[in-house]
């Protein structure tokens, strides 16, 4: 098969899929199961410039360029990982829409629900680390990346993908000690196809109501899931490389993360936590 061809869905896939179906709604109704590609975002992403539905979903065992936020690249052996992306139309997301950072909400809510995901499918207690990596005991397991596609009007789409660390892998240097996976944490095979049915399932449960009321229960959702974001020392990176040194002092009503340096209080809309 060449690299990038579809191949038909595994049979524990389709069927834990099947259980979720009235959860899941339309997130996943279309999914398209690769072997390998690049990146399961510019998968998404071509389609959904070719007008594939809110919630067609492309699902690869092995990335060659996989993503990451900030630029960075994302290790994608095969079989290690879930790496997953999911189109999402504006129009389905109700009042997140109007939102200019419409892409950073839709990464905020992405961390709550694959968080609650990986809980409900295999009783492992992630945690949230700002703005959406998903980390046990500071190691990480589980990163997000929403990108968004504009007109000079209104944005397109929204791919969200996710990529989820199953398996111990030969990790490069850089990241041999701050990453972890399911099975190397619970020490026993995880159902993959249960974490990322469970995640679909999650992920409509959350985008379902695209209120501002709903988005401020996902932020209180997210804040009890995210004990470092309030109280730890830190430096903060931002995209321009500026740092801040401070405790992290919570977050606002739009999800920045802020950071209290001296007597003041900086916000971070966007950037790097490291722990200190
Ligand atoms: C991060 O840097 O934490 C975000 C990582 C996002 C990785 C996922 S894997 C599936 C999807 N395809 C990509 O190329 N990236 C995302």
């Amino acid at each position: 098969m060449p690299p990038g061809a579809a191949k038909a869905v595994p049979r524990d896939v389709a069927q834990a899929l099947e259980a979720r179906a009235t959860r899941r709604g339309r997130i996943g109704a279309r999914l398209i199961y690769l072997e390998t590609t690049s990146s399961t975002n510019d998968v998404a992403d071509s389609l959904a410039f070719d007008g594939a539905a809110h919630g067609t979903t492309v699902v690869a065992e092995a990335q060659q360029s996989g993503r990451g936020r900030m630029g960075r690249t994302w290790f994608s052996p095969p079989g290690a990982g879930l790496y997953v992306s999911v189109v999402l139309r504006p129009e389905e997301l109700g009042d997140r829409a109007t939102s200019a950072s419409l892409a950073s909400r839709v990464s905020l809510t992405a961390g709550v629900a694959v968080a609650e995901a990986i809980r409900a499918a295999t009783g492992l207690a992630v945690a949230i680390k700002w703005p959406n990596d998903l980390v046990v005991d500071r190691r990480k397991l589980c990163g997000i990346l929403a990108e968004a596609s504009s007109s000079a009007e209104a944005v397109r789409h929204v791919i969200l993908g996710y990529g989820i660390n199953l398996q111990p892998a030969a990790y490069p240097p850089d990241l041999v000690n701050r990453a972890t996976s399911l099975e190397g944490e619970l020490g026993r095979p995880v159902d993959r196809a249960a974490v990322l049915a469970e995640s679909l399932a999650c992920l409509a449960d959350w985008l379902s109501d695209g209120t501002q009321a709903s988005f401020a229960r996902m932020l209180e959702r997210w804040r009890a899931l995210s004990p470092s974001s309030r109280g730890a020392e830190v430096e903060v990176v931002q995209p321009g490389g500026t740092r801040t040194t401070g405790r992290t002092a919570g977050i606002d009503t739009d999800g920045a993360l802020l950071v209290s340096v001296g007597d003041a209080v900086e916000r971070v809309i966007a950037g790097e936590v490291r722990w200190l």
